[in-house]
């Protein structure tokens, strides 16, 4: 099973993701993450992209294409994946069509979660993030058991460095210029589906699931 998790900054595409990873025994593979964890440890790909990320701007796909060609082809991606926050620019979903074509496989699902934008800032405010394992927690929605502590590896929370107000915006205005476009390209190759991410998180993971299939 191949999915790609479209959707604004904030959607829940990494919550959902998790989810999914989890039930259908299918690697997780978030850029932002695999960005951040390259920042953490101070590779040469995290300080160029800590550039452009604390801006909210879109690293360069030269530095992004590659990348995701080379994971989707590892062992553990045999039985699918889920990209979450890959593709997000029309070159960038091109790139991964002439990899697929040439691995001969196809996605098999674009979920779009669906949430405006006016519901965003006020999740990016209370969303903290694992500096370790990637969890991700909202202050009100989702809250850890200890304040501050990740429940799955008992690592710091923080505020992500692009989740000040201001980021938020221009990391909107870059999802609408650029990433929304993908909506009619997905529509386009039969395989996007919309689910309205504003409802409850296990509501919006049942509708998933019912697309997916038990
Ligand atoms: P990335 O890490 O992908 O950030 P993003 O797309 O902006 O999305 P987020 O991770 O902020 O949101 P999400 O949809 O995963 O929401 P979450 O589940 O956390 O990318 C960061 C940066 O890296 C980019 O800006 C760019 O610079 C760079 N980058 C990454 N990929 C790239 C690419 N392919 N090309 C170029 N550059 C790239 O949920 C958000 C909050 O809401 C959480 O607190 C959560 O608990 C809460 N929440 C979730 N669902 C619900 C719900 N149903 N109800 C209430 N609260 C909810
Ligand atoms: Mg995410
Ligand atoms: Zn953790």
């Amino acid at each position: 099973m191949k999915i790609i998790m479209l959707g604004a900054p904030g959607a829940g595409k990494g919550t959902q993701a998790k989810k999914i990873a989890e039930k259908y025994s299918v690697p997780h593979i978030s850029t932002g993450d695999i960005f951040r964890a390259n920042i953490k440890n101070g590779t040469e790909l995290g300080t160029k992209a800590k550039a452009y990320m604390d801006q909210g701007l879109l690293v360069p796909d030269e530095l992004t294409c590659d990348l995701v060609v080379d994971r989707i082809q590892q062992k553990d991606c045999e039985n699918g994946y889920i990209l979450d926050g890959f593709p997000r620019t029309i070159p960038q979903a091109e790139a991964l069509d002439r990899a697929l074509k040439a691995m001969g496989e196809k996605i098999d699902y674009a979920i779009n979660v669906d949430v405006p934008d006016s519901s965003i800032v006020n999740r990016m405010s209370g969303r903290r993030a694992c500096t370790s394992c990637g969890a991700t927690y909202h202050i009100v929605y989702n809250a850890p058991r200890a304040e501050g502590v990740c429940d799955a590896c008992g690592e710091k929370l923080i505020l992500r460095e692009d989740d000040k107000p201001e980021t938020v915006q221009k990391r909107l205005s870059v999802y609408h210029e650029q990433t929304q476009p993908l909506i009619d390209y997905y529509e386009a190759a039969g395989v996007l589906k919309t689910v309205d991410g504003t409802a409850d998180m296990e509501d919006v993971f049942a509708a998933i699931v019912h697309i997916l299939g038990e």
